[in-house]
């Protein structure tokens, strides 16, 4: 395979008509020219769209380590270099300087909001803050013990139900995406309620998002949960930097559900339950489980590196490791950061962040990590500010959903509007058997 490079900077879209990128396939006596599209970063892709149809052959890609699936303007990442921005602006601004809703109104809209406009989009959060009290019902067929992100998933889709006027309509789009963010924190905290035997406790129109939220889950009847500044702030950062992160698992998730022309309650719902496995958004959990039984069993972090390193063994380190950075992830500087701030202000002294530091220090000075560009992403330091924040472990996914939520509502609203958007739909290689008879249940 042959990439001629035309050394122009051109935007994507337009390239692939551009007879300057091209790249030449031979298969067998034949060669074929596929388009080359470039990003607005440089970054490079081969379209494939038409292999099939003029070379016979389909691409095969596991996991789709090397496909890209769509032209995206909502996030970039360089994973060499460990940079994270959202509609161009660096997620270490955003962090330092931005609030949850803030960022989210850029991710969506592309903009940061002027001063008018964020108040009325705060506005909106508050007027849909409440959930239909008949929703209030469902949270009583699921057993004690449900774990939070079932509920989370099918509560989303229950709310869609009694949203059913707006849901599948354009026009609506700006208050259906405010009502789905706000009223996920509603339920976030309701099943936390739920999980624990607590009544229910409702909104405060007067506090903003992250401390409608913390508020939600730590008040009782009796009581007035006020939370910290400290903790507000350490809320916000955590969601900023889980707004959005290009093609992942569950925002590929819903963008495919949402390429079959899907509503925006169901693409999310279906996003909720592919974060949920431990290689994608259940890994904050599991790190938190793992840094538990290390600090409960006593065992030496240089030990458990070498459990590991053994090839016999399934162990991971979770918390390490991405697809993409190959360098640092931006976030998990971030993290860590804010998770020392946090525990030095609230006076905490949380042992598993001594292990977890331990850990990063001799992993990242080990070659089977260092061969491997193996680093603490993301998920190794949040949950250990999640627990400082007294939000329990069976929650920390479900935190990482209302966080991710304004990125899947974007990419959500790009798929469909792409003019070259088609219903997602890979192809495979068959492996199965040939063709064969059915024998009569008599004759097996
Ligand atoms: N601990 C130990 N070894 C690891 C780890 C880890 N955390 N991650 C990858 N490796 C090893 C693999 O065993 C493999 O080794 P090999 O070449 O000897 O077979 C090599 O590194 C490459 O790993 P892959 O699994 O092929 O990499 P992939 O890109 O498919 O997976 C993933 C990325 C899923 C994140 C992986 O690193 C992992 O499982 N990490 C732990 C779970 C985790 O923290 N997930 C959260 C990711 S961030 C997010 O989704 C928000």
């Amino acid at each position: 395979m042959l990439c001629q490079r035309a050394g122009l900077h051109q935007n994507g879209e337009s390239m692939a008509d551009s007879k300057k990128d091209i790249c030449r396939i031979e298969l067998g006596e034949s060669s074929y020219e596929l388009p080359v599209v470039v990003g607005s970063e440089g970054e490079r892709g081969i379209d494939i769209s038409s292999l099939r149809s003029t070379t016979g052959h389909i691409a095969l890609d596991r996991g789709y380590m090397n496909t890209g699936s769509c032209v995206s303007s909502i996030s970039y990442i360089d994973g060499e270099q460990g940079i994270l921005r959202y509609r161009g602006i660096a997620i270490e601004d955003l962090a330092e300087k931005s609030t949850f809703v803030e960022t989210a109104y850029l991710v969506i809209y592309g903009e940061l909001p002027t001063a008018s406009q964020l108040k009325e989009f705060s506005a909106m959060f508050t007027k849909y803050e409440m959930l239909h009290e008949g929703l209030k019902h469902h949270f009583e067929g699921f057993p004690p013990n449900a774990h939070p992100m079932a509920i989370l998933s099918s509560m989303i889709n229950a709310m869609g139900c009694y949203e059913a006027d707006i849901a599948d309509s354009d026009q609506h789009f700006d208050e259906v995406l405010v009502r789905i963010m706000s009223k996920v924190r509603t339920i976030a905290a309701f099943s936390y309620k739920k999980s624990i035997g607590e009544p229910f406790i409702y909104p405060y129109p007067e506090f903003s998002y992250c401390a409608n939220l913390l508020h939600m889950m730590f008040s009782v009847p009796y009581k007035e949960f006020f939370p910290s500044k400290e903790a507000i702030s350490a809320l916000n950062k955590f969601f900023i930097l889980h707004a959005d992160h290009e093609q992942n698992c569950s925002t590929s998730t819903v963008r495919m559900v949402a390429s079959s022309k899907a509503n925006l309650f169901a693409s999310i719902a279906a996003g909720v339950c592919s974060l949920w496995g431990p290689l994608h958004g259940g890994a904050n959990m599991a790190v938190i489980e793992m840094l538990d039984q290390l600090y409960k069993d006593k065992t030496k972090t240089k030990d458990f590196v070498a459990q590991i390193k053994d090839s016999t063994n399934k162990t991971k380190l979770m918390g390490f490791g991405h697809r993409v950075y190959k360098n640092h992830d931006p976030r998990a500087k971030i993290i860590k950061k804010s998770c020392d701030e946090l525990l030095s202000k609230l006076k905490i002294n949380d042992p598993t962040l001594e292990i977890a530091k331990e850990l990063e220090e001799i992993a990242l000075q080990d070659e089977y990590f260092i061969s491997r560009k193996l680093y603490p992403n993301v998920d190794f330091y949040s949950g250990i500010i999640l627990r400082a924040l007294g939000i329990p472990a069976n929650m920390f996914t479900v935190m990482f959903a209302i966080g991710r939520i304004p990125g899947w509502i974007a990419q959500w609203r790009e798929e469909n509007a792409d003019p070259k958007g088609k219903i997602c739909r890979p192809r495979q290689i068959y492996n199965g058997q040939t063709s064969r008879p059915y024998k009569k249940l008599a004759d097996r």
